[in-house]
């Protein structure tokens, strides 16, 4: 679905949620109740909606260039049950780290669904992925040589190969985000790509494909036009000079979602014109193969089938400002503290309208930085009321963490009105368990 300007309610349906009579449901299920049965802070996900927006994509790709495939980003959500749904609409995979691969080979997922874009490869990364015939990404020229070795002593055939292409125009909600540009560790600049690839060439690789990823949070569809254009360019220039033939053209991810109510969500339609057609029409001039298109969307899909449930316990006038204190923290979710990210903040039991104050929401962690809402508009809030934090299946439990030792919390999966725990929360003897403590100190 490519929609416009929605209006609040609608916004709140679109991600799973609806008030009936005050209280809030998410996936037909009532928050408030979930919060009591299970411990807070948890992350709750809603399966259909993993799925929906697996297939929006699907579609929209499917409407324009039938030779696709998605490969959803491992990074935003590595949960094994995530992973095997994503896998049962007909997903692929793509992986920045050699733990992300163990995960999905562990969920099932077959080496050849997989593309490990990495960075800063290290030979034991090269050894894991040419052992399970994994496709690599390189990530400079330099890494070859090494690859190539690692390829020889296994006595594997070198056959398909792809780099990262940094087409020096970037996009993202924060800095941290934007991964092209010169002063940008990621990639190979045009000056060096056309090298890379004759390096390959000559070192016995006959299959190639290429990627570009530039950037996560892209709310402007117009941000992926120079970088489109200069990438079919070089594709172009790439298969004329050394006679390539590509088996794939990777754009990679970045599709933002609208955090906040007021923010229009991404022109679907523009991105699709924008990268899809321009692809299409690039293939049709016939110089560059019979190219698989991919794309590897993370935050898409699963950022708006996850909230966090947590309870307030501490309501603080200090005078100046008002706090409310949850028990949710930046070891919970970390995007509001690392980007200043927004995530839209909701009571349980009562509806954002009467009453409204402003409350700062702040985790338990014994740092300033531990705010997860700054000056949010909210009804008058109790202790041990409920709040859920929205859009938090991207980049939420991945990046948490047990700082100040505090565990990690569970997670939730809701599917037809049924609830299944896919993680448990961690204890405090996993916090400790895995410590070994010198004879001397005994
Ligand atoms: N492909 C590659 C090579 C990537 O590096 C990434 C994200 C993606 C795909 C997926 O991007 P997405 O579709 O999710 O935007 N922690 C940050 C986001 C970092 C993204 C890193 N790479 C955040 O919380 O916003």
């Amino acid at each position: 679905m490519v929609y416009s300007i929605m209006d609040y309610n609608n916004w709140l349906n679109y991600k799973g949620l609806e008030y009936r009579e005050g209280i809030l449901y998410f996936a037909n299920l009532n928050t408030l109740e979930l919060a009591k049965r299970f411990r807070t802070p948890i992350y709750v996900i809603n399966e259909q909606i993993v799925r929906r927006k697996y297939k929006e994509l699907k579609e929209i790709l499917n409407s324009v260039y039938k030779k696709n495939r998605i490969y959803f980003a491992v990074k935003s959500n590595t949960n094994i049950s995530i992973l095997k749904i994503l896998l049962s609409e007909g997903s692929n995979f793509d992986c920045s780290s050699t733990g992300e691969i163990y995960t999905c080979l562990k969920s099932g997922i077959s080496p050849d669904r997989i593309i490990y874009t990495g960075n800063m490869f290290t030979n034991e990364d090269f050894e894991f992925a040419v052992e399970k015939d994994i496709l690599i990404n390189l990530d400079n020229y330099s890494q070859l040589k090494r690859l190539l070795k690692i390829h020889k002593r296994k006595g594997k055939d070198t056959n398909l190969i792809s780099f990262r292409f940094n087409p020096e125009f970037g996009s993202g909600h924060h800095p941290h985000t934007i991964t092209a540009g010169k002063e940008i560790k990621f990639g190979i600049l045009e000056n060096q790509i056309i090298k890379a690839y004759s390096m390959a060439k000559e070192f016995g690789f006959r299959k190639f494909g290429i990627h570009q990823h530039i950037g996560s949070g892209i709310i402007d569809a117009n941000d992926f036009k120079k970088p489109t254009e200069k990438f079919l360019n070089i594709i172009e220039k790439i298969a004329k000079d050394l006679g390539i033939q590509f088996e794939f053209v990777d754009f990679g991810g970045g599709i933002g979602i609208p955090y906040q109510p007021n923010v229009n969500p991404i022109d679907l339609t523009k991105y699709s014109k924008i990268l899809l057609h321009s692809f299409k029409e690039t293939v049709e001039k016939g110089d560059i193969g019979n190219p698989f298109l991919l794309i590897e969307p993370g935050r898409y899909i699963t950022a708006e089938a996850s909230i966090i449930l947590t309870q307030i316990n501490t309501i603080k006038d200090n005078g100046y400002k008002l706090f409310a204190g949850i028990d949710a923290g930046f070891n919970t979710l970390i995007r509001p503290t690392m980007y200043g990210s927004y995530h839209h903040i909701i009571a349980c039991n009562k509806k954002n309208k009467e009453n409204i104050v402003k409350y700062d929401i702040v985790g338990p962690i014994c740092e300033s930085g531990d705010v997860l809402g700054k000056e949010r508009e909210l009804p008058v809030l109790e202790e041990e009321e409920y709040l859920a934090i929205l859009d938090t299946g991207a980049y939420g439990y991945t990046m948490s963490s047990s700082y100040n030792s505090r565990p990690r919390p569970a997670e939730l999966l809701i599917n037809d009105g049924i609830v299944y725990k896919i993680r448990n929360e961690e204890t405090f003897d996993d916090l400790i368990s895995d410590q070994i403590i010198p004879e001397h100190l005994k």
